[in-house]
């Protein structure tokens, strides 16, 4: 899941672990090193890299005075958790050894092959028959320069990797390529550094080379050659990196989820900046200027996304169905690449991913370009792949989130979908005043989402009467049901308790027959058009013993008399609702958790970019 590498005149082995480390947030199970000092020596198994650390202290000097080395956190696709199944792997002979995010897909037919010729293999995973496949290669033609073998052990590969190999057989080379994987290349002074995103370089050098779809790099401590894995040389921009340190670093708070909870107000008046201007109640959308006409005329919308992002786009089908009235579906983008869905040239496709590199939402990105549909991402990521391969889009600019569970990017990417939604309205369906109001209601929100957050103490005092319950349930009607999604989502996700979102008129078909005291229910009940239908749902809960906790509006009193609890936000019109009501959830999601004693940052068996399918 994470990729580290360096080659220059420093001690290798230092500088991969604290690169490591700064990839810890992408959730892993395993790590692993090896670096070349004369032989290679590798050291490698189950646990955190805090774990490998100490190992390769027991290991004595066993790692150090290497000016070139490979790292890796492994997140298990093919094979368990093991010492064995850790990256890197080594061929027999034990002078390659190779790193590796993706699926190699045909690695059954290669392993049965190589298996023939010999090769015994000591792992369960996909990755290790490349390294086999790699030493075949080049024990049939010593000649060959690593690079070479690599690319022609690439061209028996079908899958997606992003991967880094060296070798004691030339010790002064570093080699990494890409498909479907991100792996980025930092530029400094006689020393490169190679990794899956930009967290372990920043701190060394702020010029980065990002690596693309088919392309691969021979890096040694003089310089690097980027040619297409068809050996044919590549001209790459460098890019600098304008993001700081810190901002990938706690700030003081006690985990990232809380710091990125906290930063909410900052980062929504970020996503507007320069695109809402108050003065004028206008929009200026630079990322989607130039397709606006386009986006107007479709005939469809259709919104693909994953987890977090996907509660997003049933929040964005609300808000473009209500202001510019153009039909929109929303689909999980592993449902849709794989159901050959219909599209034609009149429907547009907008990708939401904070990390901008999951594979399921990129694969249905290039399906509907393929099928000739306008594609728009909403992405986080500066740069990533989906930021890159789509015709337009638009950044949340909620800087670097961290912690594997996402929230101010999903508020972030709300925000920039009531801003589409709006300039989708203009000239059509909504009066320059209309969307003026709505502009105005939409800046209002960071200072209603700093009140709520003053709450913080007092959710975590509901969160102690509820740390040992089993089972949750999240109901909320209109713009609040994808928020009882991702209530409930957060929940799971870090606590590890079942919950379940549903709309709540929906809960009389079903989980009503779960109800009783030991389920508590979080209603979701602002003063909008539904809000007497959802007293009518409470009753039904409370006649049933359920336990009741509320997300009201200021000023209700009445709700008071049928909660066991109520947390207030300040009032707001039904379209930027979500935006608050969704701040409770993740604080109550985060102090049940960390009451629980579980690890918010890193959730077991979760990773903030799952770039398999
Ligand atoms: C993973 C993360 C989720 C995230 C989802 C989609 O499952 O754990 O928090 O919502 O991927 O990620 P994306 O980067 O595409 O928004």
């Amino acid at each position: 899941c994470g990729i580290v590498g360096y080659i220059g005149k420093r001690d290798a082995a230092p500088l991969l672990l604290s690169g490591l480390k700064r990839l810890e947030y992408r959730g892993y199970d395993s790590a692993g090193i090896a670096v070349l000092n004369g032989a290679l020596s590798v050291v490698k198994q189950k646990g955190s890299v805090a774990d490998l650390e100490n190992a390769l202290r027991e290991s004595g000097d066993k790692l150090s005075g290497a000016v070139a080395g490979i790292a890796h956190t492994r997140w298990a696709t093919h094979g368990d958790p093991s010492d064995r199944n850790a990256h890197p792997h080594l061929n027999t002979t034990g002078d390659i050894a190779l790193i590796h995010n993706g699926i190699i897909e045909n690695h059954t037919a290669l392993r049965l092959e190589l298996s023939s010729h010999g090769y015994a293999f000591r792992s369960a995973t996909d990755t290790e028959v490349l390294v086999h496949l790699i030493d075949r290669i080049w024990k049939e033609e010593p000649a060959l320069m690593l690079e070479d073998a690599v690319r022609q052990a690439l061209h028996h590969v079908e899958g997606a990797y992003g991967l880094c190999v060296i070798s004691s057989r030339e010790p002064g080379t570093l080699i990494v390529a890409r498909k479907g994987s991100p792996l980025v290349i930092g530029i400094g002074d006689g020393e490169y550094f190679v990794a899956s995103d930009a967290a372990p370089i920043v701190e060394h050098t702020r010029k980065v080379v990002y690596l693309g779809d088919g392309e691969m790099a021979r890096i040694t401590a003089d310089g690097y050659m980027v040619k297409t894995v068809e050996n044919i040389e590549t001209e790459k921009l460098i890019t600098e990196l304008d993001f700081e340190l810190e901002e990938i670093e706690k700030g003081g708070y006690e985990h990232f989820m809380l710091k990125e909870i906290f930063e909410q107000p900052g980062v929504m008046e970020d996503v507007m900046r320069g695109r809402v201007r108050l003065e004028s109640g206008s929009l200026h959308l630079g990322g989607i200027n130039d397709n606006l006409e386009q986006l107007r005329k479709a005939r469809r919308i259709i919104i693909c996304a994953c987890g977090t992002s996907w509660h997003a786009g049933l929040i964005g089908e609300y808000l473009i169905e209500e202001f510019a009235r153009i039909p929109v579906e929303v689909d999980y983008a592993s449902e849709f690449r794989y159901r050959n869905p219909v599209i034609t040239p009149e429907d547009v496709v907008i990708v939401i991913s904070q990390s901008g590199e999951t594979a399921d939402t990129l694969a249905a990105l290039r399906e509907a370009k393929e099928k000739g549909a306008l594609v728009m991402g909403i992405c986080n990521v500066v740069g990533s792949t989906i930021a890159r391969e789509t015709h337009c889009g638009m950044y949340t600019h909620a800087g670097p989130e961290i912690g594997v569970a996402s929230t101010k990017a999903f508020t972030a990417q709300v925000i920039v979908l009531y801003m589409v939604a709006l300039a989708l309205s203009q000239g059509r369906t909504l009066s320059d005043s209309e969307i003026a109001l709505y502009l105005r209601e939409l800046s209002e929100v960071p200072s209603k989402v700093s009140e709520i957050l003053k709450s913080s103490e007092e959710i975590h005092a509901i969160a102690g009467s509820y740390r040992n319950a089993r089972n949750f349930l999240y109901l909320g009607r209109g713009y609040n049901f994808p928020v009882a999604l991702e209530g409930a989502l957060k929940l799971k996700e870090i606590s590890y308790i079942h919950a379940e979102g549903y709309p709540a008129a929906e809960m009389k078909h079903g989980p009503i027959a779960l109800i009783d005291e030991d389920m508590p229910v979080i209603f979701i009940a602002t003063r909008d058009s539904t809000y007497t239908k959802i007293l009518s749902n409470i009753e039904e809960v409370r006649s049933r013993k359920g336990r009741v906790i509320a997300i009201a509006s200021e000023g209700d009193e009445d709700i008071r008399s049928l909660a066991d609890h109520v947390i207030y936000i300040p009032a707001a019109s039904a379209p930027v609702t979500p935006l608050l009501t969704v701040i409770p959830l993740q604080l109550l999601a985060y102090h049940i958790a960390t009451l629980r004693g579980c690890n918010v940052d890193r959730p077991r068996n979760l990773a903030k970019s799952v770039t398999v399918e």
